[in-house]
């Protein structure tokens, strides 16, 4: 169930019916393509992570969703233009049995966007009772469920009184409290009905205390925010090797072109703060300048988000960083990332639904409201109250991995290896 029908939710769904039909490759997802390694090297075995953890097979998945915009998912698909015409062509008949329900949405959240498919009720909490209704309906159709925002990114907000506890927040859905968003009615929602819930994009959304004491309430997995895509993703590859090797860092510089729906939407200064706060975390946490001051302590971090239409979803990402050695030498690395946002998106979507929906069934995880074990996702990960978020992308990989190898109930992986060279 995604509210949010546009570019990345189009490509995901066009995307699992173009493998479902063998037209192509899942590329980009772990838990299609990828292989996880069980016991020791010398037992060789690696099995395909479809094959062996129990999760739902691409042929059983059910998509539907909500949006601002009416029409089937044929004409949101040519809208976005991501995939090609001819790809759409050919499974126009299966995109236009798909039409998005009309959404909860309001302008104050999302400026650049004229909403004209939408609910009317008389305050939020008749919004997220009309959502739970749409949630009920499907659920008469289907055996599990999961949510996931791939809807606009809403303007920055602090969390407020409101979103402390769960008694606060349901008063706020009737008092139509300010400071409750749109996706937060979604989530809410989801969570009530006992549906994991996952957010593509920065919002604070399930971020506040109030629907982290849903999630915990009604047993129902949340997780992290904001897709790890493009620059970011880039970002926490280059990083942790930086540090391996202990080579300073002095300044990193981003700057990115976008011309879909998403830069214009981030063309806002409100909703563009919402996004850099979200890309901003990253170095912070994975070089820990208070740990490693010489290295890390004076690094100058900027990111700059450029609508430019042109390019539609084939983002630019431009990164100069700055960077020292032995002795305080400088050096400098430049990367110029060509890349296509909704085809870096769909795979983690279609991975996050999968996951959560497996954690959902687990009980040693579903228990824990947060899933820690999908930070590899999202450029903000959550983590326990407390506990700093990793966003180190192999640490992540290898948290991923062993929390599959735990509730599968095979041996961790440590890779300390002292075993191969013992008597
Ligand atoms: N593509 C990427 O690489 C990437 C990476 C990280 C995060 N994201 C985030 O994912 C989200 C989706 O990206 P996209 O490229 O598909 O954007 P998009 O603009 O193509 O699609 C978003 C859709 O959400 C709809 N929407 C807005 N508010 C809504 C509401 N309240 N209810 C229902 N629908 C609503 C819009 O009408 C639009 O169709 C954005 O927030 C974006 O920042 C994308």
């Amino acid at each position: 169930m995604i509210p949010g029908m546009g570019a990345v939710a189009t490509t995901l769904i066009a995307g699992v019916e173009a493998v479902r039909r063998g037209f192509a490759k899942p590329f980009g997802s772990m838990s299609q393509m990828g292989t996880i390694r069980l016991g020791k090297r010398t037992d060789d075995n690696t099995p395909l992570i479809k094959d062996w953890a129990p999760i739902a097979q691409l042929d059983d998945l059910v998509f539907t969703g909500w949006d601002i915009f009416g029409g089937n998912l044929y004409d949101a698909a040519k809208t976005a233009g991501v995939l090609d015409r001819d790809q759409i062509e050919s499974m126009k008949d299966f995109l236009q049995g798909i039409e998005p329900m009309p959404a909860a949405f309001d302008q104050r959240w999302v400026k650049r966007l004229t909403p004209q498919h939408q609910k009317v009720g008389k305050n939020k909490c008749d919004l997220a009772s009309q959502i739970r209704n749409d949630i009920a309906e499907f659920k008469t159709k289907t055996d599990r469920q999961v949510m996931i925002w791939c809807g606009s990114t809403e303007i920055y907000i602090q969390p407020s009184a409101v979103h402390q506890t769960l008694e606060a927040f349901e008063k706020g859905l009737v008092d139509d409290d300010p400071n409750i968003s749109p996706s937060m009615l979604y989530a809410w929602a989801a969570l009530k009905e006992g549906i994991p819930f996952a957010n593509g994009a920065p919002n604070l959304t399930v971020d506040i205390p109030a629907l982290q004491e849903l999630s915990k309430k009604m047993n129902t997995p949340i997780c992290g925010k904001d897709f790890k895509t493009g620059q970011t993703f880039i970002k926490t590859v280059l990083a942790p090797g930086f540090k391996a090797r202990q080579l300073g860092v002095s300044g990193w510089f981003s700057t990115n072109i976008l011309g879909n729906r998403d830069g214009e939407v981030l063309d806002d200064p409100d909703n563009f703060k919402t996004k850099e706060v979200s890309k901003l975390g990253v170095l912070e946490h994975i070089f820990q300048p208070d740990k490693n001051p010489d290295l890390y302590g004076d690094a100058f971090h900027k990111i700059r988000i450029e609508y430019y239409p042109p390019r539609g979803d084939n983002k630019e990402g431009w990164d100069n960083i700055d960077i020292f050695g032995w002795l305080g030498y400088p050096m400098q690395i430049k990367v110029d990332f060509l890349c296509r946002d909704s085809i870096l998106a769909a795979p983690l979507a279609l991975d996050l639904c999968l996951f959560m929906d497996l954690a959902a069934r687990t009980p040693a995880l579903r228990g824990l409201g947060i899933q820690e074990w999908l930070s590899f996702y999202f450029k903000d990960p959550d983590s326990a109250p407390g506990v700093y978020p990793e966003h180190d992308l192999f640490i992540q990989q290898m948290k991923l991995k062993n929390t599959l190898r735990h509730i599968m109930g095979e041996d961790l992986i440590t890779h300390l290896g002292l075993e191969y060279y013992g008597e």
